[in-house]
């Protein structure tokens, strides 16, 4: 393989420049030609592509959001469109994609393999939510800024004395509510994989009122409900006050922590000797830090599963 593809796909994450430099430099370090396709799989139906030399990915691996921009492509669902962008792939040389996004991504790379066409993915979304990895690139830097942000409220919470609801992203899973509510103390964590019991959730407030605690943190994953309405339940069924604050897309935004740039550079650079081993239909995935690599299909039938060791950790500390 003489000249490969590279595109991201999806919401973006911190790390998916770090990943794109990988993947570029890795190509260039075997004689391989990468070529970045821009706009994601928009890009890859009209043929958007540039020539990636080592210079061009030089100074980006800090940055936070993706050098090639990042779509969600309602046409690729057709196959017609994804025929047409294969074609114009084999038409410039290219033989091999690498997709960098999460699972949906993942199932747009599934479809062109099934055409015939060469794919790599390499797990990125802030959700960590892609079966198959230990860690998605841009879920570190991701739970970081959340932690910073919570402390923030934590300084205006207890100078005032109010419960706060944080409510953070995770359309599908609770994984950046969960890490980052232990990582700040948080006083209850609520995610989408577990049943939240709002009689609990007052009394652990009581509680903490009568040890004379005057201020809480409750943090709450988009996908298990909006923090206005459990504001509007505390309030109804308990009177109690809260404020909210809804961090949304600040969370995908910054500078990637050392650790997703690490994870980034190793998943990117495995993902391009999968390619040059003449492999497909494979995603890159890190287990118990060792980078290894599966079936795309996996993610058909497997489902990400938060830790939930770490949502009864948090309640066990927050008494
Ligand atoms: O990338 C995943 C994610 O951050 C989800 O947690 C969130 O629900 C979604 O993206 C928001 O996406 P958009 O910017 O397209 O509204």
């Amino acid at each position: 393989m003489k000249r490969i593809g590279v595109l991201t796909s999806g919401g973006d994450a911190p790390g998916m420049n770090a990943a794109i430099r990988a993947v570029v430099r890795k190509g260039n370090y075997h004689g391989v030609e990468v070529y970045g396709i821009y706009h994601g799989y928009e890009g890859f139906i009209q043929g958007k592509m540039k020539l990636l030399d080592l210079g061009s990915v030089g100074g980006i691996i800090q940055r936070g959001g993706t050098k090639l921009f990042s779509s969600r492509c309602p046409q690729f669902m057709e196959e017609a469109y994804r025929l047409q962008g294969i074609q114009k792939m084999r038409e410039a040389g290219i033989e091999g994609l690498i997709v960098i996004g999460g699972d949906g991504s993942y199932r747009g790379a599934i479809e062109l393999t099934k055409l015939g066409f060469h794919c790599i993915g390499v797990p990125a979304t802030i959700d960590n939510d892609v079966p198959g990895t230990d860690f998605t690139i841009g879920f570190d830097t991701a739970i970081n800024t959340v932690v910073n942000a919570i402390d923030n409220i934590r300084d205006t919470a207890t100078s005032h004395e109010n419960t706060f609801i944080i409510e953070v992203m995770g359309r599908n899973a609770g994984d950046i509510a969960l890490w980052s509510g232990l990582a700040a103390g948080a006083e209850t964590v609520i995610i989408p994989e577990e049943p939240y019991d709002l009689d609990e959730i007052v009394e652990r407030l009581k509680r903490g009122e009568s040890r004379k605690k005057k201020y809480s943190i409750i943090i709450v994953a988009e996908g298990a409900m909006p923090a206005s309405k459990l504001a509007e339940m505390l309030k109804e069924k308990a009177g109690i006050e809260t404020r909210i604050t809804v961090l949304g897309h600040i969370q995908r935004g910054g500078s990637p922590t050392a650790f997703d740039r690490v994870l980034a550079s190793r998943l990117g650079a495995r993902a391009v000797e999968l390619l040059l081993e003449g492999k497909t239909r494979r995603a890159v995935g890190i287990k118990n830090y060792q980078v290894y690599d599966y079936d795309l299909m996996d993610i058909m039938t497997t489902k990400h599963k938060a830790d939930i060791s770490l949502y009864t950790l948090s309640k066990e500390l927050s008494i």
